[in-house]
C-alpha cells in the first residue's frame, strides 16, 4: 500500500488507516448497527491482516474506550506502527466531557505513553468538541503540546476539528489536521486546500459516513467513497474504522485500484 508524508512532519503514512473506535467502545456509537467488542484473538488477526496489506498508521483516543490500552497489549511489532492519538475528550460512564486544561493535556499524554507502552507519541491531536476556535483561543491545550513536543515526549500534534476557521487555524499553526469529508460532506475543502498549499498533514475522518456510505442517498457505495476522498487536495491518508476483515482487504484493494490506475 502506497505511503505519503504527513505534511513535513517526518512522518511517512499508509493513505488507508485503521480507526480502533471499534475495538474499545460500543456505547454511543453512530454505526449503522451495533456490535460487540472483538476478542483479543479477533483483534491480532485483524492487526496482522492490516500489517501485511502495508498499512502502518493506525487511530485511537482516550475516548475509545479501552482501545489504547488494547493496541498496547495487542499490536504486533508495536515500534513499526504509527499511533494517533488525541487529548480533550473523556468518556466515562456512558458520557462524553471535554478538558482542555494544562494539567488534563499533560496527563492524558502520559497515560497514553503507558496505555500504547510507548516512549514517545508519534502524533497527538486535541479532540474538539465541537468549538474550535473557543478551544483555539481560550484554553490552554496547545501550550502544553507544544512543551511536550519540545521536551521530545511526542513528535507532531494539531486537531481533530470540526470547522473551517478551526482547520485553517490548526494547518497555519501546527503540525497535523484530522477533517471531516466524505460524497456528503464537502465544507472543509479551504481546510484541504490550505494544508496542500501549506504541506501540512491532512487525515480524513468518517469518509465512509460512520457506515453509512454504502446506503447514502447519491453515492455509488464505497468504492465512490473512496474515489472522491482520494481526489481531494492535500489528502495524506484517510482514517476508515473496521473490525471486519473482509472490509479491510477490500477497503486496500480498491484504493490500491484507484491510486495505481493514476
Ligand atoms: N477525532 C474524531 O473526532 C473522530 C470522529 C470520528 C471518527 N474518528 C476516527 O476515524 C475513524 C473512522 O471514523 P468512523 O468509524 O466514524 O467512520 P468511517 O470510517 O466512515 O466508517 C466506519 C464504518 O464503516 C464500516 N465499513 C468499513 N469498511 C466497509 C466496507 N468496505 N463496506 C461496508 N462498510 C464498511 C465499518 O463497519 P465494519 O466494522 O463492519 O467494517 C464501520 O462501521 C474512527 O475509527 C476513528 O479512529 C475520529
Amino acid at each position: 500500500m502506497l505511503k505519503r508524508a504527513l505534511g513535513s512532519t517526518g512522518i511517512d503514512v499508509s493513505v488507508l488507516g485503521l480507526g480502533t473506535v471499534k475495538i474499545g467502545r460500543n456505547q454511543q456509537v453512530k454505526y449503522p448497527s451495533g456490535f460487540e467488542l472483538p476478542d483479543d484473538k479477533t483483534v491480532i488477526e485483524l492487526f496482522e491482516l492490516a500489517q501485511s496489506l502495508g498499512i502502518n498508521f493506525i487511530d485511537t483516543a482516550p475516548a475509545y474506550g479501552n482501545s489504547e490500552q488494547r493496541l498496547g497489549e495487542l499490536l504486533p511489532d508495536r515500534h513499526d506502527w504509527v499511533i494517533v492519538t488525541k487529548v480533550g475528550e473523556i468518556f466515562e460512564g456512558g458520557e462524553s466531557r471535554f478538558d482542555f486544561s494544562y494539567d488534563y493535556t499533560v496527563n492524558s499524554v502520559e497515560q497514553s505513553l503507558r496505555k500504547l507502552k510507548r516512549d514517545v507519541l508519534d502524533v497527538v491531536l486535541v479532540h474538539s468538541d465541537g468549538n474550535d476556535m473557543n478551544i483555539i483561543n481560550n484554553e490552554p491545550v496547545f501550550d502544553a503540546l507544544q512543551i511536550l513536543k519540545d521536551r521530545g515526549l511526542i513528535k507532531a500534534y494539531g486537531m481533530s476539528s470540526k470547522t473551517v476557521e478551526g482547520g485553517c487555524w490548526i494547518v497555519e499553526n501546527t503540525d497535523v489536521v484530522m477533517a471531516t469529508a466524505n460524497l456528503e460532506y464537502d465544507d472543509e475543502r479551504p481546510v484541504l486546500e490550505l494544508a496542500e498549499k501549506l504541506n501540512k498533514g491532512v487525515i480524513i475522518k468518517k469518509g465512509l459516513q460512520s457506515g453509512h456510505a454504502d446506503s447514502a442517498s447519491g453515492g455509488g457505495g464505497v468504492d465512490a467513497a473512496f474515489r472522491h476522498i482520494f481526489s481531494l487536495p492535500g489528502v495524506s491518508s484517510m482514517i476508515v474504522g473496521t473490525i471486519n476483515q473482509k472490509h479491510l482487504q477490500s477497503n486496500v484493494d480498491t484504493i490500491n485500484d484507484i491510486l495505481i490506475a493514476r
